[in-house]
């Protein structure tokens, strides 16, 4: 197919806005599924994403599409994630693309993740068509949000598209106006050296890894032997193909167009997006700059419930990391959990999906320790410790100064809600940097310690502003602050799962909720239990379980033997969720619950 006849595109909204409704719609509409084959929400393949309705892993699908002009267009979209932890790979994916739909909820307006994705597009030099979806909502107000995205964004949006992507209207003016007002792809020479983009790759069950490869110079074809030019490996191609959705085998993919290729490759992680790939025999001279890796920020402990699970356990994490190069582990001990993993993650959403996935994929009950971010440790000594897991951090006497790793936090929200929003920001160690108004929403920027985010700060964000109200963040650098290891000992024992790092003047509030939830959340024992809170060997709060009267059988009048073993049956079983402590036995739910903060 000649360049001017492929269109390549992603769309770009904020979550829930209706990208994915969209995409099923300009599927449906173009015939590439049959219409019996049609699944709501046809590209987001994980149960978790459905469930969710967040997608995770960004995919990709080619139409073809017969325009008003007679010519018939190829359109591959790329589907990028819409979530926050998610924003390295939709910059990824950008790369790949010339333009983007801009899909805004008309009934709701420009929301953070609107703003940073697409300033993502915009960086990657996209050509951007504003699409006002939910048009068929009373809500709507397609006048009021045309202004917004000019106002807020800065781009055109007199011609906006307007659609319902739930009821199918307008949908052929997107179409149109992928053709019409997108470019084609700019290089393109079937004659040079190959030179494709790995746009992303994963993990299939029974294929091995899938590369989705965007071709730029050269044709790529089964049998070749290609090489990774940053990674060095070499493969031969066993098929290329592209995604209608199913995936289609293809003879050759050239330039402009995109698709995957299969050669074999054992891991993941030996797929790095933004590589090069190239022909091994005649190998392009000017491979693409290429990007950073993206980093895990986030880290906790993940422990089997039961330690029988162990093994278990690794094999499923072995497994999940196959298809996940961001997320990193390894093993780690400790004295109240046993044998777990010291896990990393991109963000809180990321842990979520990763945890649920071994719940649910694996069958395997897990305890989550208090979510850490890496804070640098320096040493009196000169030296610098990168502390991933609190249980880590060396005596005080030895340290010079701690420094964390600061966001840039934007935050979209109605008016009516913005005093408690700053209040929020305040009370989390925020410092304000911008503050503006498009009509009755603001925008406050502010510089907070990501530490202070990682716990419940969106669904605390969330419920103040009745969910109105949205978020997106960027690293910033790390600063120093005066922060401590705080222990939470129960009966006297240190419960290292608990340990966390907190702000000195905060310390105290948070030690105090901590001790509270826990005296709510440990059953009664047949003695009192001391659970407190301390920063070094100074007790910061306390609070007392007091013991349990009578035991739970004595209210069978010691005389129903059946239905005394019966009770006694049931506490065993209940036993199975928690842990001993030393004389103590805590609920697993009661690690995850003690960790959320009102
Ligand atoms: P992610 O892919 O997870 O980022 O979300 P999304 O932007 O793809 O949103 P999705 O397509 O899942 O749509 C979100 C919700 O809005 C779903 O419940 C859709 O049914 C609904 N929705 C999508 N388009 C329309 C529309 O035109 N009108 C109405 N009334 N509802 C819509």
């Amino acid at each position: 197919t000649e360049l001017k006849y492929i269109r390549n595109f992603s769309i770009v909204a904020h979550i829930d806005h209706g990208k994915s409704t969209l995409a099923d719609r300009l599927i449906q509409l173009t015939g590439t599924v049959a219409e019996r084959d049609m699944k709501d929400q046809l590209l987001d393949a994980m149960d978790i994403e459905r469930e969710r309705g967040i997608t995770i892993k960004a995919n990709t699908v080619r139409i073809d599409y017969p325009a008003k002009d007679g010519h018939t267009y190829i359109l591959n979209l790329i589907d990028t994630p819409g979530h926050v932890d998610f924003a390295y790979e939709v910059s990824r994916s950008m790369q790949a693309v010339e333009g983007s739909l801009l899909v805004v909820d008309a009934s709701q307006g420009v929301e953070a993740q609107t703003l940073a994705n697409v300033y993502t597009a915009i960086e990657a030099d996209h050509e951007i068509v504003p699409v006002l979806n939910k048009v068929d909502l009373p809500a709507a107000d397609v006048e009021r949000v045309k202004t917004q995205i000019e106002d807020v964004i800065g781009i055109e949006a007199h011609d906006a598209v307007q659609i319902s992507a739930k009821t199918g209207l307008g949908i052929p003016d997107v179409l149109e106006a992928i053709v019409q007002r997108l470019p084609a792809p700019k290089e393109g020479d079937r004659n040079a050296p190959l030179k494709a983009m790995l746009v992303d790759s994963k993990y299939d069950q029974y294929l091995g890894v899938i590369v989705i490869v965007r071709i730029i110079d050269g044709v790529l074809k089964k049998g070749d032997r290609i090489r990774m030019m940053k990674t060095g490996g070499t493969y031969d191609v066993d098929d290329v193909g592209i995604y209608r959705p199913a995936m289609t085998a293809v003879d050759e993919l050239g330039p402009g167009e995109i698709g995957y290729l299969n050669a074999s490759i054992k891991q993941v992680r030996d797929t790095r997006v933004g590589d090069t790939i190239t022909h091994e025999k005649r190998q392009t001279a000017a491979p693409l700059p290429g990007f950073k890796p993206s980093v895990p920020v986030v880290f906790c402990g993940l422990f089997p419930v039961d330690t029988n699970d162990f093994d278990d356990m690794r094999d499923a994490i072995e497994k999940l990391a196959l298809n996940d190069a961001s997320f990193t582990y390894e093993m780690e001990t400790s004295a109240a959990l046993g044998f777990g993993f010291r896990c990393g993650f991109l963000g809180l959403l990321h842990l979520e999906v990763i945890r649920d996935r071994l719940e649910r994929e694996y069958d395997i009950d897990l305890i989550t320790t208090a979510p850490s971010v890496i804070y640098h440790v320096h040493m009196r000594d000169g030296t610098r410790l990168d502390l991933h897991n609190p249980a880590d951090m060396p005596d005080m006497t030895h340290v010079e100064h701690i420094e964390e790793p600061r966001i840039k936090a934007t935050i979209l929200v109605p008016d009516d809600y913005l005093g408690d929003v700053l209040k929020l920001c305040q009370e989390r160690r925020g410092i304000q940097l911008d503050l503006t108004y498009a009509g009755t929403r603001a925008m406050v920027v502010y510089d907070l310690p990501l530490n202070e985010v990682v716990f419940d700060f969106y669904d605390r964000l969330k419920s103040i502003s009745k969910g109105y109200a949205s978020f997106d963040y960027q690293m910033i650098g790390y600063r120093e602050d005066a922060l401590v290891k705080m222990q939470v000992l129960v009966n006297d024992e240190p419960v290292d799962a608990l340990s966390m790092m907190v702000h000195r003047d905060r310390a105290e509030g948070r030690g105090r909720a901590m001790c509270e939830k826990l005296k709510e959340l440990i059953p009664r024992h047949m003695f009192k239990i001391p659970i407190q809170a301390a920063i070094g060997g100074r007790v910061i709060a306390r609070e007392t379980l007091s013991a349990m009267r009578k035991d739970v059988t004595a209210k069978c009048y010691g005389g129903d033997a059946t239905r005394k073993r019966k009770l006694l049956d049931k506490q065993k079983a209940g036993k199975k969720k928690m842990r001993q402590f030393g004389k103590v036995e805590i609920p697993q739910e009661a690690f995850i619950n003690a960790l959320k903060m009102d």
